[in-house]
């Protein structure tokens, strides 16, 4: 094991906060778990109880919010700060951008306003392969160009790097790794955590167990008459307990990174289409999910998948569960979780 660290976990009781959670206590890291409860509740922060078998330390609080972050930070030493805390449906923050500039932007401020004074240098960052825009090269490395992004979402995360990368400017001492995620699904295989989407899920495979479980009559698939094998949009969906390993491992190696600032991409480096995740969930869980084709969903990228060669190089750090793993995990969950679903 590496030094144990002191981190502070923003977003805790979110979808990717909560196994990070647990993939840090399990390997003998000391996070200490805030969550304003905003976009969430209490019911992963129970579940991570149930896997380590103890209550993990948690305040509620929100990092927009100066005088919480002081009291937190006077009374707390960290090592390191790893910020989940963010709004992420895309079509919200269509209909309502102000609140997420204010979100997104403010909470990621207010946290390393609150980290200079106290001085606290470590800082891994949840990125979006948004970031990318519609990409003109595929697989999608990091020296790939920020295009326009395609939601006001999108462009929150460009800002809050671009904020990152000004900042690292004028604080020497300040060290960042932004982590740019493909599409994360799946659960914790225990059953016990999982994604948790409030009313109708935004996402695919989220979308896919409530059809599956019952809860939604049909999928519509949004358009196959892309320029894509299938004709459906291509993803590069990665297994969440994958990716919150990768946390583990950028704050264990932050320190050993060759520049202040840098971004990895966290995928698989595998390419699937929206029909044959359906068939391959289909195959792996033996339900059948009712569907329908739809007409296109605006915004959407045709086609991206990561290469995640930069993240194997130089965090060592590759992903190791199959897309079969993410599905039936997410079926157990689901099965689990079903009567909490809207
Ligand atoms: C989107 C965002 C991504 C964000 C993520 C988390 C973009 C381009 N991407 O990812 O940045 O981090 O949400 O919220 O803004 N689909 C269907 N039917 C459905 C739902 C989805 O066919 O009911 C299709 C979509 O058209 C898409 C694929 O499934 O082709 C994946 O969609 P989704 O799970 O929403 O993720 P992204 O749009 O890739």
């Amino acid at each position: 094991m590496k030094q144990p660290k002191k981190i502070l976990l923003t977003g805790a009781a979110g979808y990717i906060g909560a196994h990070t959670a647990v993939e840090l206590i399990q390997k003998g890291h000391d996070p200490l778990l805030i969550d304003d409860f905003s976009k969430s509740d209490d019911t992963l922060l129970k579940g991570i109880e149930k896997i380590i078998g103890a209550k993990p330390n948690f305040i509620q609080g929100d990092c927009k919010d100066p005088a919480f972050l002081e009291k937190l930070f006077s009374q707390k030493k960290f090592d390191s700060v790893i910020h989940f805390a963010a709004y992420k449906s895309v079509g919200e923050s269509v209909s309502d951008p102000l609140m997420y500039y204010n979100n997104n932007l403010r909470s990621m401020v207010e946290l390393l306003n609150a980290m200079k004074k106290f001085k606290v240098f470590e800082f891994i960052f949840s990125s979006s392969c948004t970031v990318y825009g519609q990409p003109d090269v595929i697989p999608v490395n990091e020296n790939a160009p920020f295009k326009k992004a395609e939601s006001p979402y999108g462009t929150t995360k460009q800002m809050c790097e671009q904020i990152l990368e000004d900042v690292v400017r004028s604080e020497k001492e300040l060290r960042v790794i932004s982590l740019r995620y493909f599409n994360p699904v799946g659960a914790h295989p225990s059953g016990l955590i999982g994604e948790l989407p409030i009313g109708v899920p935004n996402n695919l495979v989220p979308y896919v167990t409530q059809t599956a479980a019952g809860l939604r009559p049909k999928l519509t698939v949004f358009g196959n008459d892309y320029d894509t094998p299938d004709g459906s949009c291509i993803r590069d969906f990665i297994h969440v307990v994958d990716l919150a390993q990768a946390h583990v491992v950028a704050v264990e190696k932050i320190k050993n990174m060759p520049s202040n600032n840098e971004a990895f991409n966290l995928g698989t480096g595998e390419g699937v289409s929206v029909l044959e995740l359906i068939n391959k969930f289909e195959k792996a869980t033996g339900v059948k999910v009712n569907f329908e084709i739809g007409s296109r969903r605006s915004g959407d990228v045709v086609k991206t998948y990561a290469d995640p060669g930069k993240a194997k190089k130089m965090l060592g750090w590759q992903t190791k569960l199959s897309l079969e793993d993410s599905l039936t995990d997410a079926w157990r969950w689901q099965k689990r979780v079903s009567h909490l679903s809207i």
